[in-house]
């Protein structure tokens, strides 16, 4: 059995990345948690003609939907309107978030973890922290999503050079998933940031961290990004369904995690830093985490964007952790 949980399934990203994962045949079972609408998401999503089985969860059924998952995806919680940063929603986001965590560590302590609900900077220790506090935590399961940083990237720089393909190109993002926070590293595409004024580098590095302000801008207090987080949802987690349950290996994305899902390669960088999190590209294996990718070699731009980051990351990790240690 390979079951998938989708927790904030009847969501503005919950409904989008429960149809894309529909599609896999990965995926044996499909579990669609939500306080309302999951029975009625997950009765029209079990139509679709994929062998997954389709079962919807209302407010006081997050057990049943929670039993012996393998991946659980969590995409609950609020969204951002006009005006507001990611960290605004800590204070509604960081109780759902930590009741969710409670639930995977009394029904499949053994799952994957990926983690979408923003602040994903603060987020994602609020669960490491939870599943800490069962003696359940391992941090090579537990994934904070930012791939929408790399979505967004490569659309935005084929956008600036329509010679390169956004499918093809990948662009790596490190550091974490809000504002300055996020850090593109342009110079590793070949000949791309040679060919561009630094106004125009600027324009774009300051784009591909306020994206989602655009969306947000655009939605005019609709909401935050819906279709575009799901697709970069359901491209990670069927990344690493792909290298968890076929043993697929050498794939790749970025992602927020705790380094000491490989103590090896990090130590020094956490040495330096004092940071838990980071985002880097990762190299998937069966058991969640292969490999952290070393800190790519930088430009002196680039390392000017780093250097803003590490302390808005500490603050972010710091407000995380706390919420549940209360240290
Ligand atoms: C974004 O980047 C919603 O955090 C999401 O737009």
């Amino acid at each position: 059995m390979v079951k998938v949980v989708v927790c904030g399934a009847a969501g503005g990203i919950g409904q989008p990345l429960s149809l894309l994962l529909k599609q896999s045949d990965l995926i044996t079972d499909l579990a669609l948690y939500d306080v309302v609408n999951a029975p009625g998401v997950a009765a029209d999503l079990s139509h679709i003609n994929t062998k997954s089985r389709v079962t919807g969860h209302g407010k006081d059924d997050m057990d049943a939907a929670l039993k012996d998952a393998h991946t659980v995806v969590i995409p609950a919680g609020v969204p951002r309107k006009p005006g507001m940063t990611r960290d605004d929603l800590f204070k509604i986001n960081a109780g759902i978030i930590a009741g969710l965590a409670e639930g995977v560590a009394k029904n499949c302590p053994g799952a994957f973890v990926l983690v979408i609900s923003n602040p994903v900077n603060s987020t994602v220790p609020i669960v490491a922290e939870v599943l800490k506090k069962h003696g359940v935590f391992n941090p090579k399961k537990v994934f904070g999503i930012s791939t929408l940083d790399v979505v967004r990237s490569s659309r935005f720089v084929s956008e600036v050079n329509p010679s390169v393909d956004p499918k093809s190109t990948r662009v790596t993002v490190i550091g974490g998933h809000s504002g300055v926070t996020i850090v593109p590293i342009l110079s590793k595409i070949p000949g791309f940031v040679e060919g561009l004024t630094k106004e125009q580098l600027d324009a774009l590095t300051y784009r591909i961290q306020y994206g989602g302000d655009e969306v947000v801008k655009a939605k005019d207090g609709a909401g935050s990004a819906t279709l575009s987080m799901a697709y970069a949802g359901a491209r990670f987690a069927l990344t690493l369904l792909e290298a968890t349950v076929t043993g697929k290996t050498g794939l790749v994305e970025s992602s927020y995690v705790n380094l000491d899902a490989d103590k090896e390669s990090t130590a020094t960088f956490k040495a330096k830093h004092g940071l838990d999190y980071f985002a880097l590209d990762v190299e998937f294996g069966k058991e969640g985490v292969k490999n952290i990718l070393p800190l790519p070699q930088v430009s002196a731009y680039e390392q000017t964007l780093l250097d803003a980051a590490y302390p808005e990351l500490k603050t972010n990790i710091t407000k995380g952790a706390s919420f549940v240690t209360g240290a």
